[in-house]
């Protein structure tokens, strides 16, 4: 029997150093994308497949994330007072239920691999995603909807891929590949960041991951990896052989709100899906065309 997944992981206690001053005292993953941060995103995400319990993997400076899913009972009994209720509306959707959320500390950023691996006990026996909030992905169905019926669908792990230009293998974590039916990638091999010369394709793992719990033994060897760091593809690598692993080449479009230009992107990409200023935003863009 398949287990439910109803668990998540976001790890968020790297450095941001690339939006570097912005990130010097907030986190990378409070930036916000039109008027939501993007760890908001990751989360309502998740809940929108059925994810009901959330780890988020913090480190130093970054206390705002945690504050941002707590009750603001002074701001919302100012709103209140004011009538203010669609902005009421906006915080009170954006809320988990008391214990829903825990957070642990990273203490040392020392690669994702390692990330993850102190999720270990909040993890336990049970299969679980992670998004890497910035990731951003526009998409009907949620990417991790997509990828929880895939792993319903195998019963072993499943990682969203997409490809990349076969000269930049190199920035990725990529995938070996056996049979492939266009849509669900069997994985016979994943390598870290590996030189265009040496990568068996690619087909790139971008930050949506399902995965079952025995990641966490082969993690435990903190084995350095790309980098130098305890990689998480590193210990994913080592699961393949003892439980099904697949790529799932989702549907939608991701932004790489971790580089300038690719959050830039996203902000235009998410402001045209709002009707209340899609129009003025589309009429800005052509002000802007030929600069
Ligand atoms: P990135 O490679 O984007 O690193 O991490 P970063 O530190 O966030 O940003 P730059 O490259 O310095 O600008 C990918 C994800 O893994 C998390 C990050 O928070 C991000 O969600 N991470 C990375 C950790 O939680 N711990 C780590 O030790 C490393």
């Amino acid at each position: 029997m398949v287990k439910k997944l109803r668990k998540a992981v976001l790890p968020v206690a790297g450095l941001g150093t690339r939006f570097l001053p912005a990130t010097k005292a907030m986190a990378k993953e409070m930036l916000p994308v039109v008027d939501r941060p993007l760890i908001q995103y990751a989360v309502d995400e998740a809940r929108a497949a059925g994810i009901e319990q959330f780890c988020m993997i913090t480190g130093r400076g970054k206390i705002a994330l945690v504050e941002h899913f707590d009750v603001a009972y002074e701001l919302e009994a100012t709103l209140k007072q004011r009538g203010r209720d669609a902005e009421l509306e906006t915080l009170r959707a954006a809320q988990l239920s008391p214990g829903d959320i825990v957070t642990v500390r990273q203490q040392v950023p020392l690669g994702l691999g390692h990330a993850i691996w102190c999720a270990r006990a909040f993890i336990g026996d049970d299969p679980f995603a992670i998004l890497l909030p910035d990731d951003l992905i526009l998409s009907d169905t949620p990417c991790t909807q997509q990828l929880a019926d895939a792993y319903y669908q195998t019963g072993g792990s499943v990682v969203a891929v997409c490809e990349v230009p076969p000269d930049q293998t190199n920035k990725y974590g990529i995938l070996k590949v056996g049979r492939d039916d266009g849509r669900l990638v069997e994985v016979t091999g994943l390598v870290e960041k590996p030189r265009p010369e040496d990568a068996p394709s690619n087909l790139s793992i971008i930050g949506r991951y399902v995965l079952l719990p025995d990641v966490i033994e082969h993690l435990a060897r903190m084995e350095r990896g790309a980098g130098n760091e305890v990689q998480l593809t590193d210990g994913m690598a080592r699961m393949i052989g003892n439980t099904p692993f697949h790529g799932l080449r989702y549907s939608g479009t991701r932004f790489d709100c971790g580089d300038k230009v690719g959050f830039l992107e996203a902000q235009i990409a998410f402001a045209l899906q709002r009707p209340e200023m899609a129009a003025q935003v589309r009429g800005f863009l052509r002000k802007y065309q030929d600069a």
